[in-house]
């Protein structure tokens, strides 16, 4: 087994549309013809309800988990430090990219953001608590997901930067990457909140359909 397998395996883990799948087989729905139209935790918590949306979160964010843990079925990954942490970071971006264009959900999945937590959590954690700590921050000041998602993901870069100030360039490189990538799929989210009409804190009972 190569890197480029592996590559593709993680690409295929972050690929389970999760929150589709739920919508289909438990409700008879797309959950992309509902609400934002978004793939992911926040708008299955939005449509289908609190237990449904955190276990797409957790879902979303466990094969990140595991895509980046995917390192390890390399022999290489056990002797070389910097091997591991450059091939989970590509383990990672995969998985992320995978969920944003899921080849088993016609490429439309969802903004990248439970995924890239569990590709942070997944490589260091003391920084995925921080990016959690941006998150609940934001959301308890503004009550948008949207907006505590994007600050959270600018924060990767910015604490890989400049408070765990990484050494590793390619590890800089892909955190900045990563965040214009979320930024990137949240650019009707910014939007929105620009014009004052993006959702709050989603409804903690089920919505209309
Ligand atoms: O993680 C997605 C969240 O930031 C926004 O979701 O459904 O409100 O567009 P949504």
């Amino acid at each position: 087994m190569n890197e480029l397998l592996i590559i593709l395996l993680a690409y295929l883990l972050g690929s389970i549309p999760t929150s589709v799948w739920v919508s289909k087989y438990f409700f008879q729905i797309d959950i992309r013809d509902y609400g934002s139209g978004n793939a992911g935790a926040t708008n299955t918590y939005r449509i289908l309800g609190s237990k449904w949306g955190t276990f797409v979160m957790v879902a979303d964010m466990l094969k990140a988990v595991i895509a980046v843990k995917l390192a390890f079925l390399l022999p290489e990954s056990y002797d070389n430090e910097l091997y591991l942490v450059n091939l989970q970071l590509g383990l990672g971006l995969a998985a992320v990219i995978g969920h944003i264009f899921p080849v088993w959900a016609n490429f439309k999945g969802g903004k990248g953001v439970a995924s890239l937590f569990g590709m942070v959590l997944g490589i260091q954690p003391n920084v995925a608590l921080c990016c959690v700590g941006v998150f609940i921050l934001v959301l308890y000041l503004t009550r948008w997901v949207s907006l505590s998602s994007i600050l959270a993901s600018i924060a990767f870069p910015v604490f890989i930067l400049v408070i765990f100030n990484e050494p590793e360039h390619l590890y800089r490189v892909f955190a900045i990457v990563v965040a214009l990538l979320v930024l990137f799929t949240h650019q009707k989210n910014i939007g929105r909140i620009i014009k004052g009409n993006e959702s709050k804190v989603p409804i903690l009972k089920h919505r209309d359909r």
